[in-house]
């Protein structure tokens, strides 16, 4: 039977700031999008994500929205995004977009209200509380970004509102039947222009403890949206989903559940009886260093996680929070092995553009540093052409990384042994075969520093080998007689049968002679 799309697909990130500017302001656009989607097509990726593109006063560029239902003029206009999804499914490609449902800008117009006075109508739409008995935030929770109280104090009214990012990024109340109103509003908006679905940002941040209670324990200094998992967002979300299979084509909802433990993930897929996320983000591997044992525990976490429920995982090595995986490992030969390793996993991989060109995180000099996460590093724009300023104009947001031209799209796409050309070879491996896409998987014995698995669907078998550390012990078993390597991280050994000894850093997919 054939799975849903979504289990069959690569997903590819796209931070629009920094993907194409097609009107030459130093700001990637959703023309600029538009304009490159046959690269995206060339490459084999499936289906795009992009981050937000919403009117925004852009203190957490984009993600402290200030009307869901529009584009910001740096963007572009809602006809550029209309002729944008049109573009991208006559190529094959869905397009999923950012829903930030759990706080929004303090420039929206319903916090501006909300903040007008108590009895405001939209009062409640955020999270208002009195300060603590002797004066001050009413708990000890922690913002992300600022390091400080999640509280806010309004002079004008006397109460704190609560916000678990920046202070103009109040969180909504989703314990009002009209923001949840409001939320799903937002997303008929999008799914009537056609979009395939969405990326929820920090979707378990929106169930609350209604009693506010200071956290406790060893965790409790750290930013409090790390620790909320409250069954208040799992009722949400099986109305979300409800709302969403209710569209025509399978809309598809992959929510950003941080928790950071694979265990507290799975829930949110909720049941087969009662679906919740179609997909969860488990970021667990993403932070995993290179290491076979670390890596072999965190795919035996998701598979016992997952399996049972059952769930499909999901799988990523970057996106615009956290370091590029190239610079994280630290070489390009790990990078490549990581590459194999991502997409040769049972799951549903998310690249984030620019990977598949084996970027490095730009070095941003401190007086361009814009972001108040210090995410800068990872959101350098995308190198097009050889030559500076590589396909952007003379002046743009942020500085490219090192080695831009030698990294750019037109000098990787020439050379069939480039990082590119890499991905671009893994991603036709992965959808011509059913094993790969969708196939079980089991770990075939290797000696330590390996992982070797195997991948079978309808009697169609590929095998997966990445060799962190390298092996000293030989190979057991005859698990690789009758299969040669049909590609390998660093294109050495191609066409010829597993070599007995594997260097480290390296990795290999295998099929049957
Ligand atoms: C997670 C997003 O990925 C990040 O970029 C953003 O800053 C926070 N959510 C707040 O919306």
């Amino acid at each position: 039977m054939a799975q849903p799309w979504w289990q069959e697909a690569v997903f590819y990130q796209i931070y629009p700031r920094s993907f194409a500017d097609a009107n030459g302001d130093g700001v990637g656009d959703l023309a600029g999008i538009r304009g490159r989607l046959e690269y995206l097509a060339w490459l084999g990726v499936d289906a795009v994500w992009i981050s937000p593109f919403f009117p925004s006063p852009m203190r957490d560029f984009g993600y402290d929205v200030a009307d869901y239902c529009d584009v910001d003029p740096v963007f572009g206009t809602l006809e550029d995004f209309d002729a944008l999804v049109a573009d991208a499914h006559r190529l094959g490609i869905r397009v999923m977009i950012d829903w930030v449902p759990a706080h929004t800008s303090s420039d929206h117009p319903w916090f501006l209200e909300a903040r007008a006075s108590r009895d405001n109508p939209r009062r409640d739409w955020y999270v208002w509380r009195d300060p603590a008995p002797g004066g001050g935030p009413p708990n000890n929770w922690i913002a992300a970004f600022i390091n400080g109280p999640a509280w806010t104090l309004d002079e004008a009214t006397g109460q704190y509102w609560l916000h678990s990012f920046l202070p103009q990024q109040p969180d909504l109340n989703w314990a009002n039947p009209e923001v949840v109103a409001a939320m799903h509003d937002v997303l008929r908006f999008w799914l009537d222009r056609g979009v395939d679905g969405f990326r929820a940002d920090v979707v378990h941040n929106i169930g609350k403890d209604p009693v506010l209670a200071d956290a406790e324990g060893p965790g409790s200094r750290f930013p409090h949206v790390g620790m909320n998992d409250r069954p208040e967002t799992h009722e949400h979300l099986r109305g979300i989903r409800a709302l969403l299979d209710a569209y025509p084509g399978e809309r598809t909802m992959v929510g950003e559940v941080y928790l950071l433990n694979t265990r507290l993930v799975g829930p949110y897929c909720g049941t087969p009886a009662a679906p919740e996320l179609h997909m969860a983000f488990n970021f667990p591997p993403l932070f995993e260093q290179w290491a076979s044992e670390p890596w072999r525990e965190r795919i035996d976490v998701t598979r016992e996680v997952f399996d049972p429920i059952p769930a499909w995982p999901t799988w990523v090595l970057g996106n615009h929070d956290v370091k590029r995986q190239r610079t994280r490992y630290g070489s390009e030969a790990r990078a490549r092995a990581a590459a194999c390793l991502l997409l040769g996993l049972r799951g549903t991989p998310f690249l984030y553009m620019g990977e598949e060109l084996g970027l490095e995180d730009a070095v941003v000099p401190e007086d361009r540093v814009v972001d108040p996460g210090g995410r800068d590093g990872c959101r350098a724009p995308i190198p097009w052409t050889e030559k500076a300023p590589h396909g952007w104009g003379a002046e743009h947001w942020l500085p490219f990384a090192a080695d831009a031209g030698h990294r750019s799209v037109a000098v990787e796409r020439e050379d069939p042994g480039s990082f590119l050309n890499l991905y671009r070879r893994l991603l036709a491996a992965r959808r011509a075969s059913t094993a790969l896409r969708s196939g079980s998987f089991e770990w075939l014995p290797a000696p330590a520093g390996v992982l070797a698995w195997r991948r079978e669907a309808d009697g169609e078998r590929r095998i997966v080998v990445v060799a962190f550390e390298g092996n000293e012990e030989p190979f057991a078993g005859d698990a690789f007689a009758g299969y040669r390597v049909s590609i390998a991280s660093d294109g050495v050994g191609e066409g010829e049968a597993l070599a007995a000894r594997i260097g480290a850093d390296r990795a290999f997919w295998l099929e049957p002679e």
